[in-house]
């Protein structure tokens, strides 16, 4: 394990079972090892800063039939919604008033957002704030499609991996939807010029150290921009609401491998990890995150977004409560920081 360790922390690339073995030898006492030296790695890049995204939920439609989301097609308990062009830049205005500098659009995979209505609010939007960075994060779209968004002023697309494993992605999707296809679009984002994340839920069902040996594994193969990793948290409405959710210990365990792993991905510590834990983000910062996406969808619709249950959306991730988080930061020894935030690899 000793030799494992020296291995990542000097920044080598390390293989599957190597992945492995680090990932089963789990103590609390090497997590706090690897946390330490993933926070000093963090700081090394990007300082004191930690970087905010406000983040708004545009349409809970959604095609697709996941099989651990709550805005799954065959949900019919969901209340569904979609914000029009004018409430999202709503939202932009209240957001750039409070210091947001990143606006991250997400929602389902919802036709009625074509690109042609899409390319439309990401003008608008770039058009009012030229110096704010657009996210978006709807899913699987052709190049195309990307190619679109991205010359109507888009920057940044989120759209995670959920699991490098055939058999493992099969277990979590219906047949229409499969990996290659997932890794397809996400080297098709990188080619045409975007910030990439990808990413996967800890502790979804049927996932094990071999699965996530290779997610790992494909994160340093892909070197995406951006990582977005949280717990798997049931929801009622779902095939997976009697599963067990993800553990506080093993997600910050991987925010640290991550951070060491990709020493300038951009990471957030996710509202999901707020919500299995009090405290779970600000222990997400400390292993190793450096970035918070904040909501900002109007609060009325807040409560209809949810992928799992008891999602938080009131307490300091909601975006009104930047100074609550501010304030957090600064107790961590950490500093918001307004402006775009942009991947250090793009420099
Ligand atoms: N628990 C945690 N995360 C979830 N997501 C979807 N459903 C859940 C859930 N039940 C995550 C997926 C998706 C992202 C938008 O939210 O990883 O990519």
């Amino acid at each position: 394990m000793h030799e494992l360790i020296k291995k990542l922390f000097n920044g080598q690339v390390l293989k599957k079972e190597e992945l492995k073995a680090i990932l089963e030898g789990y103590t609390p006492d090497i997590a706090k090892q690897l946390a330490q030296q993933a926070s000093q790695i963090r700081k090394k890049w990007y300082g004191d800063a930690v970087y905010v995204r406000g983040l708004i939920e545009f349409t809970n439609y959604c095609k697709n039939d996941c099989y651990y989301c709550g805005i799954r097609k065959s949900n019919c308990h969901a209340t569904r919604y979609r914000l029009r062009k004018e409430d999202i830049l709503d939202c932009c205005d209240k957001g750039y008033e409070i210091g947001f500098r990143t606006f991250v659009l997400q929602g389902g995979e919802d036709s009625y957002w074509k690109d042609e209505r899409l390319c439309e609010v990401i003008s608008a939007i770039k058009c009012k704030y030229p110096q704010c960075a657009i996210t978006l994060s709807v899913g699987e779209r052709s190049k195309q499609s990307y190619q679109r968004l991205f010359d109507a002023g888009a920057d940044r697309y989120l759209l995670r991996h959920e699991t490098a494993n055939e058999k493992h992605y099969s277990l979590l999707h219906p047949k229409n939807l499969d990996l290659e296809h997932r890794k397809q679009c996400l080297y098709a984002l990188k080619e045409i010029g975007y910030q990439v994340g990808c990413g996967f839920m800890v502790g979804s069902p049927h996932q094990s150290v071999d699965t996530i040996a290779e997610d790992l594994c494909f994160l340093q193969e892909f070197q995406p921009h951006m990582v977005g990793i949280g717990p798997f948290i049931p929801h009622k409405d779902t095939p997976f609401a009697k599963e067990k959710a993800g553990t506080l210990e093993m997600t910050l365990y991987l925010l640290s491998i991550v951070r060491l792993l990709l020493p300038k991905v951009l990471l957030p510590a996710t509202t999901a990890l707020g919500t299995i834990h009090e405290k779970g983000r600000e222990k997400g910062i400390l292993a190793g995150a450096n970035v918070m996406m904040p909501n900002l969808s109007p609060e009325n619709v807040r409560k209809n977004y949810l992928l799992y249950d008891n999602k938080i959306s009131t307490g300091e991730e909601a975006a009104e409560n930047l100074k609550l988080l501010k304030a957090k930061m600064t107790s961590i020894g950490c500093m918001v920081a307004i402006h775009r935030g942009d991947s250090l690899l793009m420099k």
